[in-house]
């Protein structure tokens, strides 16, 4: 069962497409990627768009060092789009920064999807991307990220204005969920 939290926000995600406001996100940038978080999460976390300081960990993986978001992020914006191997080198760094408390897969596949279209004029068919084989590609992804890229490489659309592709794929993301990050203690 979907937690009511996650209903709203997934209401949101539809609008933020369906209004075209996600045609004002600014694409590539941890000021976009903000953007898309706040949009997805404004009223339902008190922390919607706002980089975290506390320190997180999901599993056995210990993401960035809140205190050094302020360094890290400016460098991640200014990696290469060139290509798709390029493109997914930058999402690996942004999710490893992870930098919201909760809620980073959801605003972070939609911030990837901007990139890919922008660059390469193709989307993830996230519907068709199975979620076993994506958390544990995105679990390998910073120590590598081949499989992450085999996985999305063989699910890349090029009917990038397809509302069935965009709609079910926003579902499929919703319905991604690990086990829960736990805070980092002292
Ligand atoms: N062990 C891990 N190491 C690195 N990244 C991970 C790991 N486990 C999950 N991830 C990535 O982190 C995301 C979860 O982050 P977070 O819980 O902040 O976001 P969320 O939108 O609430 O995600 P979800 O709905 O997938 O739980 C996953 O979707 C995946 O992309
Ligand atoms: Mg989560």
């Amino acid at each position: 069962m979907m937690k009511n939290i996650d209903k709203k926000s997934l209401e949101n995600a539809y609008r933020l497409f369906e209004s075209g406001d996600i045609n004002q996100i600014e694409i590539g940038t941890s000021k976009g990627l903000q953007h898309i978080h706040h949009y997805l999460f404004n009223g339902l976390y008190d922390f919607a768009g706002e980089i975290r300081s506390l320190n997180i960990s999901k599993g056995s993986f210990r993401f960035a060092t809140a205190l050094y978001l302020n360094d890290i992020l400016p460098k991640i914006e200014q990696m290469s789009e060139d290509s798709f191997e390029a493109i997914i080198a930058k999402y690996v760094e942004m999710n490893i920064a992870h930098p919201f408390m909760e809620g980073n897969g959801r605003s972070m596949r939609i911030w990837l999807d901007l990139i890919l279209k922008k660059n390469l004029k193709k989307v993830v068919n996230w519907q068709f991307v199975d979620k076993t084989l994506y958390l544990q590609a995105m679990e390998r992804s910073p120590i590598n990220d081949l499989e992450l890229r085999t996985l999305l490489a063989q699910h890349l659309s090029d009917d990038i204005d397809n509302r069935e592709i965009i709609f079910k794929g926003i579902e499929q993301s919703y319905y991604y969920e690990g086990y829960d990050k736990t805070l980092d203690e002292e």
